[in-house]
């Protein structure tokens, strides 16, 4: 008994020095890295001083069309030059940030230039910016702070419902549909000193690889029955999506034995049309759906050869069109 309380006696006393050298040993290591004060926070004013210490962020920013939003020669036109004010709403947007989810967002006045910008999508009302980070760097210049709805569909649904993009989506298929837009349009991407970032490019119907990650053609053949069509497999929402003048349209053609392949054929149209126009059925393919027809070969047929354009306003030739994707069936 005695021998044991000595014992854990003297292992207490070791502890103690454990301690007094431990704190020792902290106090010349404060000594060496003295804490630094944090960086002052910035007063945030303009996307410009976000570009200027988020470079890659900013490089992949103005190669995007939110980036363009309000140079863009297109919305120009439309708008005549945001004469038509309504434009602006979206184009050159307020903080999102301060608006209600489902409120509608408003125009701001100040660098319009700049379109859909930092300050649209991250700018707190009460100072510093938002992130979806749960752990961010809080004393950082741009003072960080968590804020689920950066990563919610919410946050996109404040310019891209009106078309009903963000309705169309929430009822696609759940092998598709993923957490939200951000699975498909903001991959991770790797920032300097290995801290995963979300590519700000937000590429889409611009960029033909996301427009070939849409679509998939199929077809069989059998006796003189052939049987063609396309699948919206890769799409969270109707193909093509959203802006009305979007069009994409399937075109055939045969090859027969001895012969130079004939012209294409128009086949159909895949397209929301404008409200003015005669015919306002919605055509598009919604999400995890199909389009497809049965034709009879003619009796030299060799091949059928089917392709699917996309063009970005509905008067653009085949010539200017994207080819997203062709295909030769044999029997
Ligand atoms: C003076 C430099 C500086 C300025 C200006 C600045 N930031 Fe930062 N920002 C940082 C640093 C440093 C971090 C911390 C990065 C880290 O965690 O490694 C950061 C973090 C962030 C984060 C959190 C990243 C994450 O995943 O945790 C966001 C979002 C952000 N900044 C956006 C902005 C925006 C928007 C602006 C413009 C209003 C801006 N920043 C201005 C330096 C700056
Ligand atoms: C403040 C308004 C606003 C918010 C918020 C917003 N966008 Fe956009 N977005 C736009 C506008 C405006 C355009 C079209 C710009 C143009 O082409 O002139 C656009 C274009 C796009 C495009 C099309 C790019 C292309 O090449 O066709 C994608 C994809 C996109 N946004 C995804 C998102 C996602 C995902 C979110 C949510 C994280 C989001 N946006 C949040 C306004 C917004
Ligand atoms: C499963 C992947 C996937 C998800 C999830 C997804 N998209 Fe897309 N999106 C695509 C693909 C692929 C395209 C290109 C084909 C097209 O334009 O339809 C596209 C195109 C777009 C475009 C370009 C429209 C145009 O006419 O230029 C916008 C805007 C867009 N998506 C917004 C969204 C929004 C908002 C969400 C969330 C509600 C979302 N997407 C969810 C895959 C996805
Ligand atoms: C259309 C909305 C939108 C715009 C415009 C936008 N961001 Fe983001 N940003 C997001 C979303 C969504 C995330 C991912 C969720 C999160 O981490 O908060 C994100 C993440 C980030 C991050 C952390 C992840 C990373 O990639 O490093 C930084 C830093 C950032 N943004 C800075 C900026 C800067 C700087 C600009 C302007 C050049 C900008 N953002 C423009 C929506 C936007
Ligand atoms: C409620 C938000 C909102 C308003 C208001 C708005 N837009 Fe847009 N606009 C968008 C979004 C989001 C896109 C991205 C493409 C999509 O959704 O298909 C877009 C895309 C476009 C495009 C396609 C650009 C390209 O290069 O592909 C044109 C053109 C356009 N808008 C014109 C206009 C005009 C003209 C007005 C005013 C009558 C207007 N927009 C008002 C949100 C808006």
């Amino acid at each position: 008994m005695s021998e044991g309380r000595s014992q854990s006696g003297m292992i207490r006393a070791a502890n103690l020095l454990a301690l007094v050298l431990a704190a020792g040993g902290i106090s010349v290591l404060a000594m060496v890295f003295k804490p630094q004060p944090p960086p002052e926070a910035i007063e945030v004013a303009s996307s410009q001083q976000c570009m200027e210490c988020h470079p890659g962020v900013a490089a992949e920013w103005q190669a995007s069309h939110h980036g363009f939003a309000f140079e863009n020669p297109e919305v120009r036109k439309l708008s005549q030059d945001f004469r038509n004010e309504e434009c602006l709403a979206c184009h050159a947007p307020r903080p999102v940030l301060a608006f209600a989810p489902g409120e509608r967002v408003l125009a701001r006045n100040s660098e319009r230039k700049l379109g859909v910008d930092c300050l649209a999508c991250h700018a707190l009302p009460s100072g510093g910016v938002a992130t979806a980070n749960p752990n961010p760097r809080k004393n950082a210049p741009c003072r960080p702070q968590t804020v689920t709805r950066m990563a919610d569909v919410n946050h996109c649904a404040a310019c891209h419902n009106q078309h009903k993009t963000v309705d169309q989506w929430k009822t696609s298929p759940p092998e598709l549909r993923g957490q939200n837009c951000l699975h498909c349009h903001m991959p991770p991407v790797f920032r300097g000193g290995g801290r995963r970032g979300f590519d700000h490019s937000f590429n889409a119907s611009h960029d033909p690889d996301s427009l070939r990650a849409a679509v998939r053609l199929f077809g069989s053949w059998s006796g003189d029955q052939v049987e063609y069509g396309v699948e919206n497999y890769g799409a969270a929402h109707n193909f093509p999506t959203d802006e009305r003048s979007r069009a994409a349209d399937m075109q055939y053609r045969w090859h027969l034995v001895g012969e130079e392949p004939g012209a294409w054929q128009q086949r159909y149209r895949f397209r929301d049309p404008y409200r003015d126009e005669v015919d306002l059925t919605n055509t598009q393919l919604p999400s995890g759906e199909s389009w497809k027809e049965t034709l009879t070969a003619p009796p030299q047929a060799e091949a059928l050869e089917f392709r699917l354009l996309y063009k970005t306003n509905p008067y653009m030739t085949d010539e200017d069109a994207v080819v997203v994707e062709s295909m030769l069936l044999k029997p």
